[in-house]
């Protein structure tokens, strides 16, 4: 039945088949960022529109083109959130958790929402599983990081991932670099795209990730950070690289590699997957150790990352198979009598039981509730209400044969339960 009412551009509903598939992607990082001593949080989905201005920089795409941006009966803005590593800041300093014992180490699963041309893998609302280590510089943290995302893309089995890896330097000693970045950018102004000619004082690091050619010709002999880390910058990347290479973790460096918003510094990485056209990237992150300051807070290093969780599952393709389901039990009973009892009781049973039970819930007579149990795919069909007793069928085989409700779990499991 069609209505005039069609999900917003750039949204999705998620209907129960493809809800499998994310269960499994969200239970699998769960599982792998606990096992590492994430613990979850939650933020609202929408914050002060101040907070993404001061943490993501007003000067990016997503501040100054992508928020869905709203005021409030009492003339506030407010922000649907574009990211979640901002808001968790935020929360991290609301909640004094600079006093708890460092690194805070944070998880978080949700949805996320930018204002974006749709396209296959970019959406206005996706989806976000990332962390969040806050309260120390070690490469250590970062190495680790890279680690647990490889490790998420590992154990789902998404398919021909590359992790390229950069560092934009600290903060102070970026400064530098930038001012003859800027330089070679107007030494060559005529060539470049006018996106990026009106913003090269403002973010000209995102000169490198621009597809307009004459630009790319100009940042192909462009000088790079990467050249011109040293100190305590040029030994953190090395011996973030070091740990990795001992993880046995392949990376590519890219000296290119820049990253759409403001507060990364140091080490930043891309997991780039071919499956995925053009949208390329299925997660990212990095270092951002004057984020935390920006917002107010005392000097804090930090590092983390998201990954979009419908890229992973475009990365995985139709094949992947979501949380397996558990048998289901479809018990059969004559809306006649007060057998409806019975079926409601024994369901609760082998629910706690570890099955899926399900009873007919729509007046349908004997027949009717069979083919209703094969459409809903039962494995067994529990007959309460027929001659002789209480009976059952495996539905694979089509065997049925009358059982005893108390032996009921041992017939479906063959004893193995
Ligand atoms: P981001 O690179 O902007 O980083 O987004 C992370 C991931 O979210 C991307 O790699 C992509 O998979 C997914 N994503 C982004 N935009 C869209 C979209 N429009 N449609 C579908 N998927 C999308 C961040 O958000 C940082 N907060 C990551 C981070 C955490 N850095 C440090 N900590």
């Amino acid at each position: 039945m069609a209505s005039k009412f069609q999900a917003p551009r750039g949204t999705f509903d998620v209907l129960p088949e493809a809800a499998r598939g994310r269960a499994r992607v969200e239970a699998t990082a769960a599982g792998i960022l606990a096992r590492a001593g994430y613990e979850p949080i939650q933020t609202p989905s929408f914050e002060d529109t101040d907070l993404f201005v001061r943490g993501v920089g007003r000067s990016t795409d997503i501040v100054s083109k992508e928020m869905f941006t709203f005021e409030d009966k009492g003339e506030r803005s407010l922000t649907l959130r574009p990211e979640g590593t901002a808001p968790i800041c935020r929360a991290y300093l609301e909640h004094g958790m600079h006093k708890l014992a460092q690194p805070v180490k944070l998880s978080y699963v949700g949805p996320f929402f930018r204002h974006e041309r749709p396209q296959a893998g970019r959406y206005r609302q996706f989806h976000q599983i990332g962390l969040e280590c806050i309260g120390t510089d070690s490469p250590l943290a970062d190495a680790e990081a890279i680690m647990l995302l490889s490790d998420l893309l590992g154990e789902l089995g998404v398919p021909g991932v590359e992790l390229r890896l950069g560092s934009l330097g600290s903060l102070g000693a970026r400064v530098a670099y930038l001012e003859e970045l800027k330089a070679h950018l107007h030494a060559h102004e005529g060539e470049l795209s006018e996106d990026v000619r009106e913003r090269i004082d403002l973010n000209p690091l995102r000169a490198f990730d621009s597809d307009h050619e004459g630009t790319q010709a100009v940042m192909a002999s462009a000088p790079t950070i990467v050249e011109r880390l040293e100190g305590e910058d040029a030994e953190h990347f090395a011996e973030v690289r070091a740990q990795l290479d001992a993880a046995g973790i392949a990376y590519a460096i890219d000296p290119t590699l820049v990253r759409g918003i403001d507060y990364y510094t140091r080490t930043i990485f891309s997991f780039v997957c071919d499956a995925l056209g053009a949208q390329s990237e299925v997660g990212g992150g990095g270092r951002y150790d004057g984020l935390i300051e920006q917002l107010g807070g005392p000097a804090t290093p930090a590092v983390g990352w998201a990954v979009g969780i419908e890229r992973i599952l475009l990365a995985l393709g139709e094949d992947f198979e979501g949380t397996p389901r558990a048998q289901r039990v479809f018990i059969s009973f004559d809306h006649e009598g007060e057998d409806g009892r019975r079926a409601l009781v024994l369901a609760s049973e082998l629910r706690r039981a570890g099955f899926a039970a399900e009873f007919d819930l729509a007046g349908r007579a004997a027949k009717g509730q069979l083919k209703h149990a094969n459409r809903i795919g039962a494995d067994f069909v529990v007959f309460l209400s027929v001659e002789g007793g209480p009976a059952l069928r495996d539905m694979r085989s089509g065997e049925q044969r009358p059982v005893d409700l108390g032996n009921l779990v041992d017939e479906m499991t063959g004893g193995e339960a």
